[in-house]
């Protein structure tokens, strides 16, 4: 393999390799966003799903505590010393305790009766066997909603505990906003997927979807500005994720949009990603052509509440704290703007409709924000035979970014590292905002996620016109998931990187600043005797860094010349592998595919070195 070491080319965005977070497979709410209390202000259709009430429990909604969540219980006392009254909830899927982790409960609360005195709740954390692990009384003295907390600390590791609360008093008390947060929380955010996040080093953030930016119909699109303000106030939303699988099917999954807006722009900024919003185009999910179904599409006469939308968040996170959005972020807590540079508009549509409604949002952007880019997205014509129908229509309408989705085979990516081979490099540039090779039968293998590495090498040759790329999805709770595969598993109390986490960290980690080329016979590197290749220099750590796939089944040997390089004195070589292809991570065994790291004899500017059978290497030559 021949480098073209001394000639660095083209830059490589700092955005190339991210994330793209979607609520799915109980990503957010029971995932990413650590409450533990599933429906906790009683807001589900089903104003008691997730809840199981003893004695005596009613809802009501009179002189609520929040507005737009106006539901609460009326909790009655049992009457009785031998009997017992209260409710309670066992989370998403279980609540998982950690030995020694302190969980902080928050309730609303109010006396039912205006002349009542006082009454008494007992809160308790139970585990997996209906044993208590800790419990706390609250007192209450007032018939005004008061907030109340407590801290209960389990004794016992369990993964499918549950919350369970009392009246343990003589009078009636009105309760809303049960919640519970494990003490190693970001931000009311899992600690440990936040890391999984962190560690990435992703370089763009793409959020909140997906399917359900645009919604089942419009009035379950995501409303950015639900989202942000005071939780407890956030009204909840039906996730497009809800009934759509006909072999996973959950009746009960709402967004509490708990993890809002400005909670996402705040995990944007932690794990030094930049933050790529995207918005309702005004058409519901997948809705692609005209028809009378007002649910589906926003005539465009009706169409600039959703382009205000767009305006006002690009305020919300540029403006300064006089302007109206601004002053809002500044009062949520983050004065400093939050730096946006793109924005999206529309998942995967691609239509007349699209177009015509896209063209509105560029106009209106263009002229108050020239700065921002705009990111739109593609797919083929109707009848299914142009391929290029949605690029022709982005390119019309001159949008920066381009996002594209697939979700294919292993062998489809091995045969397509090719694929921006030969892409227009004028015009819009390439987001491949979703993509991840979909294998036989197990979550995340090593064949998808080897596949997926030696297509990447494509993407990196290609960084001229490929600006950016996120494999979707991103998370999935192994009891409660509608998708596979997913890059990072968890249950209540752990998760597990996968193999393509595996792949994705180590090209976020190693994504240099300018593109080298690299040759085999003055040819590309995709694919022959099973080889694919790409290189980049980092011109901050002053590094080479060379990626091979061997997707062969057998080792080879490849001698890499860095051509223009005199002399390296130091060199590494990082390999991921498997002991098959059919191998994967689980909770159990989290580390069966993880990299290693070896020293190679550092001399001159040619290395002669192994790639074992089915692997990735990442060379690094300084
Ligand atoms: O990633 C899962 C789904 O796949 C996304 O919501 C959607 O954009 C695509 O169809």
């Amino acid at each position: 393999l021949t480098v073209d070491a001394g000639k660095p080319g083209g830059i490589v965005q700092p955005t190339m390799y991210g994330i793209f977070f979607e609520d799915i497979n109980f990503g957010a709410d029971g995932g990413l966003y650590a409450e533990m209390v599933l429906n906790r202000n009683f807001e589900f259709p089903n104003h008691l799903q997730g809840w199981n009430t003893f004695g005596k429990v009613t809802v009501c909604d009179f002189e609520p505590a929040f507005t737009r969540n106006p539901h609460y219980v009326t909790v009655y006392p049992s009457g009785h010393k031998e009997k017992t009254s209260g409710l309670e909830n066992k989370g998403f899927f279980g609540m998982g305790f950690k030995k020694g982790m302190k969980y902080d409960f928050t309730v609303y609360a109010r006396l039912n009766n205006l002349q009542g005195k006082t009454a008494k709740i007992r809160v308790e954390l139970v585990g997996d066997d209906n044993v208590p692990m800790d419990r706390q009384v609250i007192t209450l003295s007032n018939n005004q909603w008061q907030k109340k907390t407590v801290t209960l600390t389990a004794n016992r590791t369990m993964q499918h505990g549950l919350l369970r609360i009392f009246n343990a008093g003589s009078e009636a008390v009105d309760l809303d906003y049960v919640s519970l947060f494990p003490e190693d929380n970001w931000h009311g955010l899992r600690a440990d997927l936040v890391k999984d996040l962190d560690d990435l080093h992703p370089g763009i953030f793409r959020f909140p979807g997906g399917c359900i930016v645009e919604g089942t119909d419009l009035q379950t699109r995501y409303q950015w500005k639900n989202t942000i303000g005071d939780p407890e106030n956030r009204p909840i939303n039906e996730n497009r994720w809800n009934y759509t699988f006909p072999h996973r099917q959950y009746a009960d999954y709402y967004q509490s949009y708990g993890l809002g807006f400005y909670e996402y722009f705040l995990l944007a900024e932690k794990i030094g990603a930049e933050p790529l919003p995207v918005l309702s185009c005004g058409l519901a999910c997948q809705f692609q052509n005209a028809d009378n179904d007002s649910n589906a599409h926003v005539a465009l006469k009706d169409l600039q509440p959703y382009v205000d939308d767009a305006l006002d968040l690009i305020e919300f996170c540029n403006g300064d704290v006089n302007t109206k959005w601004g002053k809002i972020r500044a009062r949520l807590g983050h004065p400093k703007p939050f730096n946006l540079k793109q924005i999206g508009i529309g998942n995967e549509q691609w239509g007349p409709l699209y177009a015509e409604r896209l063209e509105v949002f560029v106009k209106q952007i263009r002229a108050k924000y020239p700065n921002i880019k705009i990111c739109g997205t593609s797919g083929p014509s109707a009848d299914g035979k142009d391929f290029d129908y949605g690029w022709q229509q982005m390119r019309k309408l001159n949008v920066d970014l381009v996002d594209e989705h697939y979700y294919k085979s292993p062998q489809w990516f091995l045969d397509n590292a090719g694929r921006y081979d030969k892409y227009d490099r004028r015009g819009p540039k390439v987001f491949a905002g979703e993509y991840a090779a979909h294998g036989k039968g197990e979550r995340n293998n090593w064949e998808a996620a080897l596949s997926e590495a030696c297509f990447m090498t494509g993407l990196e040759r290609n960084a001229d016109v490929v600006y950016q790329a996120t494999y979707a999805p991103l998370f999935a709770h192994v009891d409660g998931w509608q998708w596979k595969p997913d890059l990072i598993w968890f249950d209540n109390l752990n998760s597990v990187r996968s193999a393509n986490w595996y792949v994705q960290m180590l090209y976020g980690t190693h994504k240099g600043t300018n593109m080298l080329k690299v040759t085999e016979n003055g040819a590309n590197v995709e694919g022959s005797n099973g080889l694919y290749a790409s290189a980049v220099y980092d011109k901050i750590k002053k590094q080479y860094i060379v990626k091979v796939g061997n997707s062969a089944a057998n080792a080879q040997q490849v001698t890499i010349n860095l051509n223009g390089v005199k002399n390296v004195r130091k060199a590494q070589q990082t390999i991921l592998k498997a002991a098959a292809l059919t191998d994967e991570n689980t909770i159990d065994h989290p580390d069966r595919i993880v990299p290693t790291t070896t020293d190679i004899t550092a001399t001159g500017n040619t290395f002669t070195v192994s790639l074992p059978a089915s692997s990735f290497s990442v060379f690094v030559f300084e």
